[in-house]
């Protein structure tokens, strides 16, 4: 359908435009604390809440401070809450053996969540990075990182967080054929409901910089994840993983990082029409807070602006560590 435009002046844009009541009246999207899942990180202890340097306003939590947040976000009217571990060095290994102990700290926190606020969803990361040794998503063999094996662990990471009680899984990995194996053995588990959200699209990103901090894998990470993660330059790459993901079994599906990615996202929602989502990942964060902080831009309006642009692009939602701040906001 071509849109029909009259002639200026029997057409003029700002007739629409003149007032507050009159652009809600012609707004085309709206952003809701229903939009939002808010990544939080869990450290171990009690009582504690640590300040992530290079992500201003965003801490470290003990899991019953985590607790304690997911409660507050339910209040807020957040849906969903995703748990990243920041793992103690000591627990890093070679054999990733913490990512499915059922007392690792993100388990833990899944219980102390679904315990203290019941409403709320809770999505959990699969991927060996914040318990491998060489801070990889993956194993690495002779300088490879490899497939299959991997594949073996990230199954065991899943049943863990399910049998935690989580709601939804969210494998970050990228290693090929790994949302078969997860869907054929939760479904083997009689984790029916289980939901995959697939990093599907996940590239290989300079913007995960402050994350790394905040879970403490900078150090450990040798060399890059280009040989998993997608090339920035790809666009027609993405479709295909979008689709393979779906083939093989996920509910939803992500696109990271967010703003530079808008064109996949709406790629994605026209093309397949699922459950869409994007991650406004750490370094998008912190660039919005340093600027915010120098006086250069006004944060609070960044802030919503960058979310708004995701609903405009057809995301159903956003991952976004400023989730609490905007729900505070919307809801006055
Ligand atoms: C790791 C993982 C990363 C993020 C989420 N899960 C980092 C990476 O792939 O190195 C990034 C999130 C962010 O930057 O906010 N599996």
């Amino acid at each position: 359908m071509k849109p029909t435009i009259a002639p200026y002046p029997a057409a003029r844009a700002r007739r629409t435009r003149q007032s507050e009541a009159i652009r809600g009246l012609v707004r085309e999207n709206v952003l809701t604390a229903n939009d939002m899942i808010w990544p939080v990180f869990v450290r171990d202890g009690e009582g504690i809440e640590e300040p992530v340097p290079s992500m201003p306003g965003v801490m470290r939590r003990s899991v019953d401070l985590i607790a304690k947040a997911a409660v507050e976000a339910q209040a807020l009217g957040i849906p969903a809450i995703c748990i990243f571990p920041n793992t103690d060095a000591s627990l890093k290994t070679e054999d990733c053996a913490e990512a499915w102990n059922p007392d690792n700290l993100s388990n833990r926190s899944i219980r102390a969540i679904k315990a203290a606020a019941p409403d709320i969803a809770v999505m959990t990361d699969v991927a060996l990075d914040p318990y491998n040794i060489n801070g990889h998503d993956g194993y690495v063999e002779n300088g490879e990182i490899v497939n299959d094996r991997t594949i073996e662990a990230l199954v065991k990471m899943t049943l863990a967080q399910a049998d935690a009680g989580a709601d939804i899984i969210g494998p970050s990995d990228m290693m090929d054929g790994r949302i078969s194996a997860m869907r054929q053995a939760l479904e083997g588990a009689g984790h029916h409901n289980v939901m995959i959200l697939s990093y599907a699209a996940k590239y290989a990103s300079a913007f995960y910089g402050p994350f790394r901090d905040a879970v403490g894998a900078s150090g450990a990470l040798t060399g890059d994840k280009k040989t998993y993660q997608m090339d920035p330059a790809n666009g027609n790459e993405a479709m295909r993983m979008i689709e393979r993901d779906l083939t093989e079994g996920a509910d939803m599906v992500m696109v990271k990082p967010g703003m530079p990615y808008l064109d996949i996202c709406r790629r994605v929602k026209d093309g397949f029409g699922v459950p869409t989502y994007a991650y406004q990942v750490s370094g998008e964060y912190a660039m919005v807070q340093a600027a915010a902080q120098n006086g250069w831009i006004d944060g609070e309006k960044v802030m919503l602006e960058s979310l708004m642009a995701f609903k405009r692009a057809g995301c159903d939602g956003v991952l976004t560590y400023f989730a609490p701040a905007v729900a505070r906001i919307l809801q006055g």
